[in-house]
């Protein structure tokens, strides 16, 4: 599986602010944001243009748009804190959603919703979710964009731990991540060490 990991300076301060146990959930919102815009910069590099006519005010030269803009899929509730700030950078892109919630105890990914469009064939979709931890919840969620004929899926995560590397590169699924650090582990519970905590808790608070 292609991996990219973010390597800026920029990232390496922000994810620092949202590690910091002393940011407040305005403070790491706000930082989850301005990480994503890099994020999503990095997803887009490669990606194809089609090229039109645009009028300046003085001539009419070429201009240039995304020829495909992706699906963007928040996995719901931590990947919420990004889809504001891809969708504002890609104006164009529609926004499918999944919902997953955790077994404290078994760590399993728990699926309670899902809102996606019937056909996704040839079209890029976006995965955001700030945490790929076991890996659990983004293979269930490209395995539902895969049954919809997905075959070209980015995972954009904030961090990752490497035994959701591999699970997600051994998946054999579509996929290729983007991520701002691949940390240590997982500890006895499944949180990233030494991560940043629960990216849904940290964000909107505890439930
Ligand atoms: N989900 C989180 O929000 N944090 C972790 O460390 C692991 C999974």
């Amino acid at each position: 599986m292609e991996t990219i990991v973010l390597d800026h300076p920029l990232a390496s301060a922000l994810l620092t602010q949202m590690r910091d146990r002393a940011t407040d959930n305005p403070g790491f919102r706000s930082a989850l944001r301005q990480l994503t815009q890099m994020l999503v910069y990095e997803a887009l590099r490669d990606a194809p243009l089609e090229t039109f006519d645009v009028d300046t005010p003085v001539a009419t030269t070429t201009g240039y748009r995304l020829a495909s803009p992706p699906l963007l899929v928040p996995v719901l509730r931590a990947g919420l804190g990004m889809v504001e700030k891809a969708s504002s950078l890609i104006p164009q892109s529609r926004v499918g959603f999944v919902g997953i919630a955790r077994d404290e105890k078994t760590h399993q990914p728990t699926p309670y919703m899902e809102s996606l469009p019937d056909d996704l064939a040839g079209y890029p979709v976006y995965v955001l979710d700030p945490m790929l931890a076991t890996g659990g919840s983004m293979v269930h969620t490209i395995e539902l964009l895969v049954q919809r004929g997905a075959d070209d899926v980015t995972a954009i995560c904030v961090v990752a731990a490497p035994e959701g590397v591999e699970t997600l590169g051994a998946a054999g699924l579509p996929v290729r991540l983007i991520a701002a650090a691949v940390d240590e582990g997982l500890n006895e519970n499944a949180y990233i060490v030494p991560g940043l905590g629960d990216a849904g808790d940290r964000q909107f608070g505890p439930r």
